[in-house]
């Protein structure tokens, strides 16, 4: 496996372990794992805080209307294991203050380190329901709904939001200073606008924009495959850290690599692979299990040159035994890797 060169290594390590503090509470380090619906759940989790070295963790977004009340032991999204909550944020897609603000409470009693609004998502079931990236498009509902949790909770608050529905940065600005006195402690901005589903490149400037825009920490979001893609964000936007999102389930120990020099074993995609079959199948149920292993397997195969085939096989297993035979048979130390992801398997 390509290693990054010493001097990369270094600059970015150096950068990355700056602990920060955000609304009062302390993170280790700079480089976080991003919310990822079916991705990011408790037993990715597990997988990646195993190989240590990522400052913050992210639920999946959980719809506020059923926080409340939501039950985590069989919950497939609202759901954790209690040591992780120290660096764990819950995300909450949302409309309304009285939507927001409950959910906020509940994630603020139950001990996570903070809250998330999440004004990203433009999948069209979210978008119909007002929450998510539709927030953008109506920026007093967007701060009705900041402030309401901010009112709700003491714990930090973050954003997490795009570019908007127009490729103009302006707006995105606007807001970001919006939030910045509406008391969010920390942003997460994602440098696309709302309708793109990551086919075109993201737009790191607007990285830029936002960060000279307020002095609350921004992190920057899209992209990220190699350390020196990271070292380029953080260094041409002045970011305060940066969140991974599909390249952190490709290969989890990214974070342990980029900030304390991590080595990854010959063995690792193959063990990695089995370990998060295995943990699956600890949480949820057989079906679940399967589908959320195969949702992954999008992310793991473009880390390969025959991605494609080995994914055609994981989709055809019909259960977690099949998957584990195809883990055992096809993930071989000897297989070539794929210089960036390939796109046509990972840009879904
Ligand atoms: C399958 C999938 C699910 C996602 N779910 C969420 C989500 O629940 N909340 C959110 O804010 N962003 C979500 N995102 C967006 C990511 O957080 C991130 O912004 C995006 O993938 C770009 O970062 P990357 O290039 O590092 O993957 C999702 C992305 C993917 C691929």
């Amino acid at each position: 496996m390509k290693t990054m060169d010493e001097t990369t290594k270094k600059t970015l390590t150096d950068l990355l372990n700056r602990p920060l503090s955000i609304g009062g509470k302390t993170v280790a380090n700079r480089l976080w794992l991003a919310p990822m619906a079916g991705l990011g759940h408790v037993a990715y989790r597990e997988v990646l805080n195993s190989y240590g070295g990522c400052g913050l963790t992210f639920t999946e977004m959980c719809s506020a209307k059923g926080v409340p009340t939501e039950k985590p032991s069989v919950s497939p999204m609202f759901r954790w294991r209690e040591e992780e909550l120290d660096h764990l944020v819950c995300q909450i897609f949302g409309a309304t203050p009285e939507e927001m603000a409950p959910a906020a409470r509940r994630i603020e009693d139950e001990g996570f380190f903070g809250v998330d609004i999440n004004m990203g998502c433009s999948v069209s079931g979210i978008v119909k329901r007002n929450a998510g990236a539709a927030l953008l498009k109506n920026p007093d509902a967007a701060l009705a709904a900041v402030k309401s949790v901010r009112k709700a909770v003491s714990i930090p608050v973050f954003v997490k939001f795009r570019t908007g529905w127009t490729p103009d940065v302006g707006p995105a600005v606007k807001l970001a200073r919006q939030f910045e006195a509406e008391g969010v402690d920390c942003l997460v901005f994602h440098p696309r606008v709302a309708p793109d589903k990551r086919t075109k490149p993201p737009i790191i400037d607007h990285i830029r924009a936002i960060t000279e825009a307020v002095s609350i920490p921004v992190f920057g979001n899209g992209d990220i495959v190699t350390p020196e893609d990271c070292l380029n964000m953080l260094e041409t936007t002045g970011c305060a850290g940066v969140s991974v999102g599909r390249m952190a389930i490709a290969r989890p120990w990214l974070f342990a690599e980029w900030t304390t020099g991590y080595t990854p074993t010959e063995t690792c995609f193959r063990d990695y692979a089995f370990q998060l079959a295995d943990t699956l199948d600890q949480y949820f149920e057989p079906v679940r299990a399967l589908k959320r292993f195969k949702l992954f397997t999008i992310y793991f195969a473009a880390n390969f040159t025959y991605g494609h085939s080995l994914q055609s096989k994981f989709l055809g297993a019909k259960n977690m035994d099949d998957i584990r035979n195809v883990i055992r048979n096809h993930i071989k130390t000897d297989m070539r890797l794929t210089k960036r992801p390939n796109m046509n398997i990972y840009s879904i």
